[in-house]
């Protein structure tokens, strides 16, 4: 789940470059590097960080490409950090996915002479671009020829001593270029040059092609792989601002996204009803509807078949999308998923859909990423229009991917412009929620930052959002945190509760009593009890108040929780943007 980048253009491409990195760096920061189109190269270790051109050993140059790595194959060494040479030093590559027959191409390349260096997958690439070279004499050639000898997934920048212009191909990693003035750029996502150029083209896989040759009319030239007839791919203009993929005046993209919320659902559920109506359409024609998703995107799955069956008296299948393909005997025709992704890219999810399309499944997908693979391969899509979601963690596309499914569920009721009004009166009291209450989360942060767990009840729409709320926890703090349904605590769970233990309670109207009770078992063996809740309950050691916000509930639940996470993160010295072992999307199985 890396981020590449490559720039050739009029500018300082080392500049270019570097600026580029740190914008993909929420894709994978265990390492990165940067190579010139005059073979100065800088590898290093770790996140980029406060580094600066002046820092980097680069002579100015007007073309260079970089890479900032989430390891798959190898450990986080320098050795393994990208861009990769070919033996004879002549040929740099930068490489996104997984190349799945390495080793017999690595073992075929040792065979005829080729010393490797790493333990990367992608070190093949740049020997097996040598070889061919040396073969055709034709570098073009020798692309496609290394292009049709890899199996897997890859976003592929490719440079060679001498050769003006980048070459890149896209098979199952996200691509795009981006067209300026007499400048070319090609990346892993477009904050990586939006502050360039908003000017796009979304590379489909089994794309190949070159930006920034010398040839005449050829700065962009873009081939289909199988065909190899040249493509003209239509420039798109991205809508995203600049600000937007930036912290502003907050400290961490997290506390940005999570105190943007009430604007981001408001645009999320604004969209023309158009959107909508075709896909409450597709919902009410289907037989037997998945919603399939991962992490944060499955727990939206899940609060929103509650909602279905709550406000629209439907039953809607929810799969972990790594699971859905144990489901295939179930799929037909009439069949359809709606797949829930903010990166667009998540590879379980596309391996889903594929799978689904086989059995000529419909397919919605709810995505934020413009241009996204899953929104390609979609008979609809809804995008969230929660903008660039940059800290890792999700905050604001899940509250985006709630808005928009509890307006499906209401919309197969009643009006459009009904549910919409409902929705935008139940989030009205999300600034002052999130004012009211941060001083109160940031000290209850810093009372528990040390303890061993911290567990999370609801039922019914709680349910959800207890498991949404711990893996908030889990992922940026790194405390062991667990959501359950309170109806399980004395299956197992309550075992653990020892002095001091703190749990959260999710209360809502419909289910205080239930959960209440649970709160007092937990109470009785000497837990902690804080309770998210409308009212206050002398069973609670903290309370922190939340509005009844109706079919929102689900959706308000989850702000303090988010809050409460990003504070213990905070206070426990964690990099909360980019937290570790973790990358903004999983593009790999
Ligand atoms: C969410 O905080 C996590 N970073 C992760 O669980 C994420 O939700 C999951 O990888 C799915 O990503 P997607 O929504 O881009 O498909
Ligand atoms: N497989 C390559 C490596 O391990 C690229 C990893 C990635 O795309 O995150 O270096």
């Amino acid at each position: 789940m890396c981020g590449i980048i490559g720039y050739a253009g009029n500018k300082d491409a080392p500049e270019v470059v570097l600026k580029g990195l740190k914008k993909l760096e929420y894709r994978g920061y265990d390492s990165w590097g940067i190579i010139t189109g005059n073979f100065d190269l800088v590898k290093n270790i770790g996140k980029i960080g406060h580094i600066q051109r002046h820092d980097l050993n680069l002579r100015v140059h007007t073309l260079a490409i970089g890479h900032t790595r989430w390891s798959t194959h190898g450990g986080v060494t320098l050795e393994n950090a990208h861009p990769h040479l070919s033996q004879d030093k002549s040929i740099a590559v930068v490489h996104n996915g997984i190349i799945e027959n390495y080793q017999q191409l690595k073992a075929m390349l040792q065979k005829e002479g080729f010393v490797f260096v790493s333990e990367t997958d992608t070190e093949v690439i740049p020997h097996l671009l040598q070889k061919y070279y040396k073969e055709t004499q034709d570098f073009k050639k020798a692309f496609k020829k290394m292009l049709n000898k890899i199996d897997g997934s890859y976003a592929i920048l490719a440079i060679q001593k001498g050769n003006r212009g980048i070459y890149f191909a896209r098979n199952g990693s996200p691509l795009v270029l981006g067209v300026g003035k007499n400048e070319y750029f090609v990346a892993s996502d477009v904050p990586a040059f939006l502050e360039y150029s908003n000017q796009v083209i979304f590379l489909e896989d089994n794309q190949y092609g070159t930006i920034g040759t010398e040839e005449i009319g050829k700065e962009i030239q873009i081939f289909d792989l199988k065909t190899h007839k040249k493509i003209i791919s239509n420039i798109q203009t991205i809508n995203w601002k600049l600000e937007e993929a930036e912290k502003g005046n907050e400290p961490h993209f997290m506390i940005k996204e999570i105190k943007e919320q009430q604007e981001t659902i408001r645009k999320s559920v604004e969209q023309s009803s158009e959107t909508f109506a075709k896909t409450v359409s597709m919902i009410k024609d289907a037989r037997g509807v998945f919603l399939i998703g991962c992490g944060t995107s499955y727990h939206a799955c899940l609060s929103a078949s509650y909602q279905f069956a709550h406000l629209a008296k439907m039953h809607i299948n929810v799969v972990l999308a790594s699971e859905f393909r144990n489901y295939t005997s179930f799929l037909n025709s009439k069949s359809l998923i709606i797949a829930v992704s903010q990166s667009g890219e998540t590879a379980d999810v596309i391996d889903a859909i594929k799978i689904a399309k086989e059995k000529m499944v419909k397919v919605l997908s709810i995505v934020n990423v413009k241009g996204s693979t899953i929104e390609r391969l979609s008979d609809h899509c809804i995008n969230m229009q929660a903008g660039p979601e940059i800290c890792v963690v999700s905050t604001k596309a899940y509250t985006a991917e709630l808005a928009i499914l509890s307006l499906l569920a209401l919309t197969l009721t009643e009006k459009i412009e009904d549910a919409r009004k409902k929705i935008l009166e139940n989030i009205s009291c999300l600034p002052r929620l999130i004012e009211e209450n941060t001083i109160k989360l940031k000290k209850l942060a810093e009372k528990i930052k040390n303890q061993k767990s911290i567990f999370i009840i609801g039922r019914d729409i709680a349910y959800p959002a207890a498991l949404e709320g711990a893996l908030k926890i889990k992922e940026v703090s790194y405390i062991h945190a667990e959501g359950f349904a309170g109806g399980e605590l004395k299956h197992g769970t309550i075992a653990l509760i020892e002095k001091g233990t703190p749990c959260i309670i999710l209360a809502t109207p419909e289910t205080r009593n239930l959960i209440i009770s649970n709160a007092m078992e937990i109470k009785a063996r000497g837990g902690f009890i804080i309770g998210i809740d409308q009212e206050e309950n002398n069973v609670y050691d903290e309370t922190i108040i939340i509005p009844n916000s109706g079919c929102g509930n689900a959706l308000i639940l989850t702000i303090p929780l988010q809050i409460l996470a990003y504070h213990l993160a905070v206070a426990r010295g964690c990099d909360v943007d980019k937290p570790r072992n973790l990358a903004k999307s999983v593009t790999v199985k």
